[in-house]
């Protein structure tokens, strides 16, 4: 056994755990993600496709990742080589290509933690405060499209997110989402009464949520799988990570529902929040991902009082962001303190430093690296394929068969049970022959079909 897993620092409390992995799944995914792909796809078709992909894959993918690594209680690769059989096949290696799709998003990803950054400080400016659409455009453009304010910024925010986790688990990781989780929520629920309020509101939410099902393809399909993983943390060894710091009394399945439930809810209240606000102020629905940065502005113009909640509005969503990337970057960093023997400070160091010249390669997608590009994408969409079309929907199936047929119905229902009580019985079932039989031969139909495979 490896000594550096002896005596590891976990979460303290019940709540603290609820509000950490609920910190890793709620980010920009529901702000940025999901609004912008349910419009763009179909609208509640999309959504029923997503919620089912959720449901009969998700959940249970997540309560593997979690009881596995609270069984083990190590970093993924490490929890994989000690549940696995001696001489069996390389399972360690899902941990691995867990810590590829870690570097992959964080790169990405941070870049667009980098925008919602300037954008507190543009609100304390004011010159993003315009409900004319012209205004709050080209104030994004300038900003994407400047190379030096996207790379500072995006390295700003990895040495803050770097300097949270050097303050470790508790104090650090479940110290501030415990305390900032609770306001996010009431800042989206002032904005999403706001918005209501709007004059389009019957058409915004008509957009979001009328089916049209002739806008699902299996390429659809395929993105709304990707997206129930990247919504929910899964597939790449983060929830495996924070389940080794779970306490034992903690019910498994109730706490991922519970997750999952509050995780959707924040998605719902994102989508209400933006879409009735772009079509009062005519902008293009299908603009995508760019849309949360202009149209927010837009509606935080109209109210009294807006530039101060404008500002709030952005601080919380650094907020989410911070911690979605937290749970993110630390599956790279226990891999290299537990498995490669670094201290904790030199596996972050690492990590930021890996970050910094993989991330620069999407910071510059809008200006100098505008006309690089690999399979026909630009570095910052080829990493977001890869990762949520690829990466995690493998890693899904990898970890659900290696539950269902390796680790086996007994290990899986001990290591869900607390202080030795089974607890629901009927649901860990239920749980396990999703796991075996169910999910990974949807995740792999759907895969396959999705990247044009068959
Ligand atoms: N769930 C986060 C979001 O929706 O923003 C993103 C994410 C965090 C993906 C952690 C993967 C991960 F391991």
């Amino acid at each position: 056994m490896n000594n550096k897993t002896i005596g590891r620092s976990g979460f303290s409390s019940s709540f603290g755990v609820l509000a950490a992995t609920l910190g890793s799944a709620v980010g920009l995914g529901n702000i940025w993600k999901f609004p912008s792909l349910t419009g763009a796809n179909g609208g509640a078709g999309f959504l029923l496709i997503y919620l089912l992909a959720t449901l009969l894959i998700g959940l249970p993918v997540m309560i593997a990742e979690i009881s596995m690594g609270r069984a083990a209680k190590a970093n993924p690769i490490t929890t994989l080589q000690r549940l696995a059989p001696k001489n069996s096949l390389p399972w360690w290696l899902i941990g691995a290509s867990g810590v590829l799709a870690a570097f992959l998003i964080l790169s990405f990803y941070s870049e667009v933690v980098a925008w919602v950054f300037a954008y507190v400080f543009k609100a304390i400016g004011g010159s993003i405060l315009s409900s004319d659409r012209h205004v709050t455009e080209s104030a994004f453009g300038a900003l994407i499209s400047d190379p030096l304010q996207s790379l500072l910024w995006q390295w700003g925010v990895l040495v803050f997110i770097g300097g949270i986790l050097l303050m470790g688990v508790t104090k650090g990781i479940e110290g501030i989402t415990k305390k900032l989780m609770p306001v996010l929520f009431l800042l989206l629920l002032l904005l999403c009464a706001v918005s209501l309020t709007l004059p389009k509101v019957a058409e915004g939410l008509t957009f979001l949520f009328r089916p049209d099902f002739s806008k699902i393809t299996s390429g659809v399909v395929l993105t709304a799988m990707g997206l129930a993983f990247f919504k929910l943390s899964l597939g790449m060894g983060t929830m495996m990570t924070y389940g080794s710091y779970f306490r034992d009394d903690q019910n498994i399945p109730a706490t991922t529902f519970r997750v999952m439930i509050a995780d959707l809810f924040v998605s719902m209240l994102a989508g209400i929040a933006i879409f009735p606000a772009v079509f009062s102020f005519g902008f293009e629905p299908s603009a995508g991902p760019s849309l949360v940065f202009i149209t927010i502005p837009a509606v935080f113009s109209q109210i009294p009082g807006g530039q101060l909640l404008m500002i709030a509005f952005f601080a919380l969503a650094s907020v989410a962001a911070t911690g979605a990337m937290l749970s993110m970057m630390e599956v790279p960093v226990v891999v290299l303190h537990e498995r490669f023997g670094m201290s904790r400070t030199k596996a972050t160091v690492l990590t930021i430093a890996i970050l910094v010249v993989l991330g620069s390669t999407c910071a510059l997608t809008n200006s100098t690296l505008a006309n690089f590009k690999l399979f026909g994408m630009n570095m910052f969409d080829l990493f977001d394929f890869a990762s949520s079309n690829v990466l995690l929907p493998l890693g899904g199936i990898l970890l659900a068969l290696f539950v269902g047929w390796v680790w086996g119905k007994d290990n899986f229902l001990q290591a869900l049970s607390n202080h030795g009580a089974l607890g629901n019985g009927a649901i860990a079932g239920m749980v396990f022959f999703l796991l075996r039989y169910v999910s990974p031969l949807l995740i792999l139909v759907v895969m396959l079909k999705g990247l044009g495979l068959f």
